[in-house]
Formats: structure tokens, C-alpha cells, sequence
């Protein structure tokens, strides 16, 4: 399988930075070796896809789960399929985390996106209590088992496993840590198909080439080293040469 390398800008680079950063961005990767995916903030979304000169897919980092309506400072996911996103973050533990999003609410989400056609990248991860609690496997069981369900029959979704104590900390889990966790996720999703499931939480060009080489890795979301395009570059190469 090709490693997704995916940035998730998070609430960084409005249109001109977006902008910028494409004028700067050249992995020197083959064409295809690896599938490069850029969630900038919804503002910056028709700036990035209109000035990025390497082939990429975009998405958006969160969605309501109404196709309209009375929501205030929400955007659909049938608005920002409009506006030119293919995929949607969807659980981000800074969602669930600072914004107080459910399980439940993540599953409405990944219904939402699916019947919009854009492909959900559903975000999973411990907090290091639980972790530390040994309690790994039923959190990732339990925020796996909410949104499974509305999965069933989709073309097309990937997992994201990010460790709480991980995201933006530079604690990064191990390849072997990564592994386990990873192996939980595959298996909690049971029969719905081999999905590509992608490593967040202080990736780095020097980290990258052994995460993506461990097994069940399929890619990485990288939130603070995706902002500069020479880094999120060195990121990009690293997993394209790390093969399958
Ligand atoms: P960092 O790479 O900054 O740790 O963030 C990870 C993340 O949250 C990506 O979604």
C-alpha cells in the first residue's frame, strides 16, 4: 500500500501562508511513492488547492453533521465537498479534547461525511492516564466500536491513531508502540476492509522512515512539522522510501 503522508495544519496558515507554503513545497519523491493529503483551515482550503503544484488530496478538519441549518460557525460536509475537499477529519483529540466532541458526535460526523461522499479520517488515541492505567485496548476499542457501524458499506475511510500524550508534546510512541496500537485499531474494525490506518503525534523527518516501516502502519498525520513545506518535505521523502 502506497503511505499516506497527511498534514494537518490545524489552526495555522490562512491564504496567503497557504500559499506560500506551496510556492516552497518540492518533495523529491517519485511520482505516486507516497499519497500527500493537506487539511488546511476551511479559509485557506481554495487557496491551497489553487496554488499546490504536486499531486494532493484535500480535506477539511472537522464537520457538522447537519447538511445545513441553523449552526452558526459550522460548515457541512455537502459546503465543503463544494468547496473542493475529498476527505474529512473527523474526532481530532483536540475535538474531543478542548471542544468536548462525543463518541457519539464523532459517529453523526462519519455518517455525514460519508453520505456527502468525502472520505472520513477518523481520529482514535489514549490519554496517558489510560494508558498508563493499562487501559489501551478498550479506549481504542470503544472509540473504534461508536463510529464502526456507519462505516459499513463505505468505499473509502481511513483511521488515524494519535496518542494524546503524543500530539504536539515531542513524545512520539514507538514503532513497536505504534504497531500494538495499530493491530487494536485493524482488529476493531473487523470485517470492514483494509483501511489505511495512519500514525499521528510528533512525527518528524527524523522519525517518520521507522514509524511508516512498522507493521500496520499505512501513512502519518503530522500536525506541527507539516507548517513548513522544506520539512513536511524531508517527512514526505522519508516514507517514500520506507516501501509498504
Ligand atoms: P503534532 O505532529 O504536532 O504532534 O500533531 C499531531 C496531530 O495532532 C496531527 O493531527
Amino acid at each position: 500500500m502506497v503511505k499516506v503522508v497527511a498534514g494537518n495544519w490545524k489552526m495555522h496558515h490562512g491564504p496567503d501562508a497557504a500559499r506560500r507554503f506551496f510556492s516552497r513545497f518540492r518533495p523529491k519523491v517519485e511520482n505516486g511513492s507516497v499519497r500527500l493529503v493537506f487539511f488546511p483551515p476551511d479559509l485557506s482550503l481554495e487557496a491551497a488547492i489553487g496554488s499546490t503544484r504536486v499531486p494532493a488530496d484535500f480535506g477539511v478538519q472537522n464537520i457538522h453533521w447537519e447538511a445545513a441549518g441553523a449552526r452558526t460557525g459550522e460548515t457541512s460536509a455537502e459546503m465543503a465537498r463544494e468547496a473542493g475537499a475529498t476527505l474529512a477529519l473527523i474526532g481530532h483529540s483536540e475535538r474531543r479534547h478542548i471542544f468536548g466532541e462525543t463518541d457519539a458526535e464523532v459517529d453523526r460526523k462519519v455518517g455525514a461525511a460519508a453520505r456527502a461522499g468525502l472520505v472520513p479520517v477518523v481520529c482514535v488515541g489514549e490519554l496517558l492516564e489510560e494508558r498508563r492505567a493499562g487501559r489501551l485496548e478498550e479506549v481504542l476499542r470503544r472509540q473504534v466500536g461508536a463510529f464502526a457501524g456507519s462505516l459499513a458499506g463505505v468505499a473509502e475511510f481511513m483511521v488515524a491513531y494519535e496518542p494524546v500524550w503524543a500530539i504536539g508534546t515531542g513524545e512520539t510512541a514507538t514503532p513497536d508502540d505504534a504497531a500494538e496500537a495499530h493491530g487494536i485499531v485493524r482488529d476493531a474494525l473487523g470485517t470492514l476492509g483494509r483501511a489505511p490506518v495512519l500514525y499521528g503525534g510528533s512525527v518528524k523527518p527524523g522519525n517518520a522512515a521507522a514509524l511508516v516501516s512498522a507493521p500496520d502502519v499505512d501513512g502519518v498525520l503530522v500536525g506541527g512539522a507539516s507548517l513548513d513545506p522544506d520539512v513536511f518535505a524531508r517527512i514526505a521523502e522519508a516514507c517514500g522510501g520506507a516501501g509498504s
